[in-house]
């Protein structure tokens, strides 16, 4: 079936009929945007909600009653599936504004395919990606004031997925909501980073869903993470559940290491969440003329690499985290310190390539920006 959006209908709110191959959305406008309550020189990251979300609900096989409506509180039975048993998925994907007030979307087309790969592996239906993409269109027309000026500021969008059967019997809910709500954003971690890596437990093992954006692999992370606070880090960095001797990931990022000349990063595979900001950062290093590795990186090699000088740089990268400096590793009741931000040449030079390109400063050559005007 091929979907497109025939007319974007505003109020009154009347369920809208549906053609075979054609979807409509609903729009209702907020009466009186919130935007004037928001510091945008002071966002707080995730607490702060643009005025409209899209909804849309799925049930008989296919995904209906599609609407734009005012961002608010929605109602659900305390049997609603996705509470018992996990059934929910996320995405996150940012805009930018650039100088000529242009609205660019970084690689918004990746995170709805993500989406729908985490879907099938939690056994949730998929949905149309050039759907979502021109819901994501008409969200972010109606509330293209709250994509923020600021360079170190976005408007960040989560679209997500939950099971909504009222049932308890364990099996794939028949009946499921997505949502698409937006958020202006601030940086999501303010000072570098001092990470622990994580020897006892597991984020994912192979086999496990650790490649996909469902809610439990965040929540299963959190037990851990708070062992790993109370002893002065911010986050984990995970090793393989086999042996715990190979670094994944970390908490909200992947991660990548400058050993020596080389940008080293651990392969994506079934335990690896497929990172798009890892993705971009690749192909730009590799366009930069670094020489680019993904291969697995024991623990070990990290800690011969910091004693013999020859780690130079390590950083978390990810839509929410962007390039995410890590100042120290903790491993083994060791801390390896890392060089100081300012001399981490390789990190720098990226970030500046990854924010020229999302603002339009310089030339998008992997063709990853998606206007939204
Ligand atoms: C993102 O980077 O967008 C994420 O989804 C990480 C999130 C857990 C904050």
């Amino acid at each position: 079936m091929v979907f497109r959006i025939l007319r974007i209908i505003e109020t009154p709110l009347t369920r809208t009929e549906m053609e075979s191959d054609i979807m409509e959305i609903r729009v209702e406008k907020i009466g009186q945007s919130r935007i004037q309550e928001v510091d945008f020189d002071n966002i707080p990251f995730g607490r702060v909600f643009a005025d409209h979300c899209f909804i849309a609900d799925y049930d008989n096989g296919e995904w209906t009653d599609l609407r734009i409506q005012p961002y608010g509180k929605m109602m659900f039975s305390p049997a609603m599936l996705a509470l018992h048993y996990g059934q929910t998925i996320f995405e996150g994907m940012k805009a930018y504004r650039n100088d000529n007030g242009e609205v660019m979307m970084f690689r918004p087309m990746d995170n709805f395919a993500r989406l729908n790969k985490s879907a099938e592996r939690m056994c949730m239906p998929t949905i149309p990606e050039s759907l979502m993409m021109d819901a994501l269109k008409e969200l972010i027309k109606l509330d293209k004031d709250w994509v923020p000026q600021r360079k170190d500021s976005s408007l960040y969008i989560r679209p997500f997925m939950f099971a909504t059967d009222e049932f308890i019997g364990v099996k794939p809910s028949e009946k499921y909501r997505c949502v698409m709500f937006t958020c202006p954003v601030g940086p999501y971690y303010s000072t570098p980073l001092k990470v622990m890596v994580e020897s006892h437990y597991t984020r994912a093992p192979k086999g496990g869903t650790g490649s996909a954006k469902n809610g439990g692999n965040y929540g299963g992370a959190l037990y851990p993470a708070k062992l790993a606070q109370e002893k002065g880090y911010h986050q984990l960095l995970w090793t393989d559940a086999a042996e715990h001797k190979y670094i994944e990931e970390s908490g909200t990022m992947n991660v990548m290491f400058q050993i020596g000349e080389k940008l080293v990063t651990p392969p994506t595979g079934d335990t690896i969440l497929e990172g798009i900001t890892r993705d971009s950062v690749l192909k730009l290093a590799s366009s930069l003329g670094i020489n680019v590795e993904e291969r697995r990186i024991s623990i070990d090699e990290i800690v011969e690499a910091h004693d013999n000088n020859l780690l130079l740089d390590a950083f978390g990268v990810g839509t929410a985290a962007t390039i995410a400096q890590i100042e120290l590793i903790g491993y083994n009741g060791r801390d390896l310190v890392l060089p100081p931000t300012q001399e981490r040449k390789m990190s720098k030079l990226i970030a500046e390539q990854l924010t020229a390109i999302r603002y339009g400063e310089v030339e998008d050559k992997f063709d990853w920006m998606v206007s939204m005007n």
